[in-house]
């Protein structure tokens, strides 16, 4: 008796253990919602270097295992999907979420409770950064910020187009397109633009011909329209039919396969990187996303920005906690202090708000085709 006992006993012990040597990491993806292309990506960066640390032996000796949740680039969704990851599943490790209005509120779950988030994609200050400006110690992101990103554009304005009047309009609700917005703005008038014009309008409105009428009277030479590609398709189609030949410019958030190149021609946007780029990093991702992921007619895929941060997120996570040899999140968390990485996106080491200082490349949308057309060092 005694004897089958130990038997259980040690057998419990070792099945215990091997649960416990997992290593579990939480995916935060918009797959369904809005902008679900974001999802997609941002699921197929991190599954993909996931699966190559496994393939070499996991981190820690421990095998990796994804828990991949759809939050929907929304605030509520992302909340209840960080709530989960973090109460039942017992995960330390969030890669996500992909839209600052919901990596925000997460960040004010993950951060108390020291679980590390790394937004792969999030631009907007707050992500890593509290009302009092101190830098949430457990919060980091994969991309560079949007008073960056804004003012960029509003150079490139200035400059490239040479445009002297910008009209702009942005969702007033959403965290990335206000910071944007204010950003390209103020940077704008300092290089001696004027604003014709500012509208806001909701993420609930589909039609923009209100807007597009004012710009039309205010015979702007560019408009800011720094929104997620759903609503980009929506107003560039609009302008296009209301006779509105300015170029508009936008941000990140135009970055998608499903992003209107017809509606959208001669428009530019700012992203985190080109995949016409030679550097090894990024030639050596393309062949490994094309091997592993294919389209619906089943040619290989070509990453977008989406998938190239959520792998370099998620590779900085895997290399501080080999670097911190634990997974201890306080020891990771300086240990992502400290990082010097030679990610797909750039070189990345992080700032005192734990936002890494990388280049940006602008892209123009021409003949049908996105084609790049520079990169701009912080
Ligand atoms: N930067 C956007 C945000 O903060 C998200 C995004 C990044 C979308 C890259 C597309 C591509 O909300």
């Amino acid at each position: 008796m005694k004897r089958v006992l130990t038997v259980a006993l040690v057998l419990a012990l070792s099945v215990g253990s091997a649960i416990a040597a997992d290593l579990k990491i939480a995916v935060l993806a918009p797959l369904s919602g809005p902008v679900p292309s974001f999802g997609l990506s941002t699921k197929e960066g991190a599954l993909l270097a996931i699966q190559e640390w496994n393939a070499k032996g996991g981190v820690l000796g421990r095998k990796i295992v994804p828990i991949v949740e759809d939050s929907q680039c929304t605030a509520d969704p992302a909340v209840n999907a960080a709530n989960k990851v973090i109460n039942q599943d017992g995960v330390k490790f969030i890669i996500g979420e992909v839209c600052s209005g919901a990596s925000i509120p997460v960040s004010e779950i993950a951060n108390p409770a020291k679980v590390i988030e790394i937004s792969p994609t999030s631009t907007n200050p707050n992500v890593t950064v509290d009302s009092k400006g101190n830098t949430k110690a457990y919060i980091f992101r994969a991309c560079y910020i949007d008073p960056f990103q804004g003012g960029i554009l509003a150079q490139f304005s200035a400059q490239r187009l040479k445009a002297k009047k910008a009209f702009i309009m942005y969702d007033q609700g959403n965290d990335y397109t206000v910071g944007l917005a204010n950003a390209f703005e103020a940077q704008f008038k300092k290089l001696g633009g004027t604003i014709a014009g500012k509208e806001t309008y909701t993420k609930t409105d589909t039609d923009f011909s209100a807007i597009l009428s004012k710009i039309k009277d205010a015979n702007p030479q560019v408009v800011l329209l720094p929104d997620y590609y759903n609503i980009v398709n929506l107003v560039t189609k609009q302008a296009k039919e209301k006779g509105i030949n300015v170029p508009f410019v936008g941000g990140d958030g135009w970055d998608s396969s499903d992003l209107d190149l017809v509606s959208s021609a001669g428009c530019y946007y700012t992203n985190h990187y080109a995949p016409d780029d030679p550097r090894k990093e990024v030639q050596t991702f393309l062949k490994a996303y094309a091997a592993a992921y294919k389209d619906d007619s089943g040619k290989p895929k070509v990453p977008d920005a989406l998938a190239v941060l959520a792998y370099d997120a998620t590779n900085l996570l895997l290399q501080a906690i080999a670097t911190a040899k634990t997974d201890d999140t306080t020891k990771v968390k300086t240990a992502l202090e400290a990082i010097k990485f030679s990610a797909v996106s750039g070189l990345i080491t992080f700032d005192k708000l734990h936002n890494p200082i990388k280049a940006l490349t602008i892209l123009s949308i021409k003949g049908g085709k996105v084609v790049f057309d520079s990169v701009v060092q912080p």
